[in-house]
């Protein structure tokens, strides 16, 4: 038989943000590893456009993840009915450009909702019995290098992204006891959707000036899925509560 350590046979992931972006590559890369996935996203035309492109069993789980109420509930039933998990990524999330002064409150709070609050919850709810498998299981969030490093405009989703690095840290040493990994991937900037939404905020040489603090250039979505299926593998089974950027150098600067 061929030796692939990055093998995902046998396992079962959810992957939140998977309708578009890099849940959407992570998504098909996890079920070519062979990979079973409950994908989520509040977009139920772009999962089911994920699922018809992955090759593993993929259940759909429509869900607005700033529901914050909602999602145990929706998980504990999910696992219930298509089997339990080895672990999670939580991809979906937003940005929010804005200066200070014109800040919203109620934007800000949506956003720290989505990009940190659900990613609590969903962990609230993988610790369930009737969810998290009883083999070693791993957990990865997806911040930014602006959890790391400061940026104008950005306060609202700078601070969505820093919790999660402590969100990070605290709940991989709560969960080390149940062999439960906990990590987060700090992104520098990927050629998606939400760069181009980005980008249309600033003037045209916005693009180029951010590709250029890159020294590897910008990402792809594939960069960002590779370093997914490594933390969700047993080949990271030492890795619990880093920080791992994948930023094209971005920070090292
Ligand atoms: N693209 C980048 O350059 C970049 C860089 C750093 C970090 N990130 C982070 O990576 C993650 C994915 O980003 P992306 O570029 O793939 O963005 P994207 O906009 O392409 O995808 C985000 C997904 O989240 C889903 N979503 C939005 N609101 C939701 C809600 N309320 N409930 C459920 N799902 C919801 C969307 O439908 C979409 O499918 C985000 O957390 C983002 O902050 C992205």
């Amino acid at each position: 038989m061929e030796f692939n350590p990055m093998s995902l046979k046998e396992k079962r992931f959810l992957v939140t943000g998977a309708a578009s972006g890099l849940g959407k590559a992570a998504s098909i890369l996890l079920s070519r590893l062979g990979a079973r996935l409950i994908l989520v996203d509040i977009n139920e035309p772009g999962l089911r456009d994920t699922a018809t492109l992955c090759v593993s069993d993929t259940a759909l789980l429509p869900l607005d993840l700033t529901d914050t109420k909602s999602i145990k509930q929706a998980i504990v039933e999910a696992a219930e009915k298509y089997g339990k998990l080895n672990g999670l990524v939580h991809l979906a999330g937003r940005s929010y450009v804005a200066p200070l002064k014109s800040m919203n409150i109620k934007t800000t709070e949506d956003v720290f909702a989505l990009n940190a609050m659900a990613a609590l919850e969903l962990v609230k709810a993988f610790i369930h019995r009737n969810v998290c498998s009883e083999d070693g299981n791993s957990i990865v969030l997806i911040s930014s290098v602006y959890g790391h490093v400061g940026s104008a405009a950005n306060v609202g989703y700078a601070m969505s992204k820093s919790a999660l690095h402590g969100i990070t840290k605290s709940l991989a040493i709560e969960l080390a006891p149940k062999k439960i990994r906990v990590n987060c991937i700090a992104p520098g900037f990927i050629q998606t959707n939400m760069l181009d939404g980005i980008s249309a905020s600033f003037d045209p040489e916005y693009h180029s000036r951010i590709s250029g603090l890159h020294p590897l250039g910008l990402g792809n979505a594939s960069d960002i899925a590779n370093s997914v299926a490594f933390l969700l593998s047993d080949m990271s089974s030492w890795i619990t509560g880093s920080i791992m950027n994948v930023d094209g150098g971005f920070t090292a600067q």
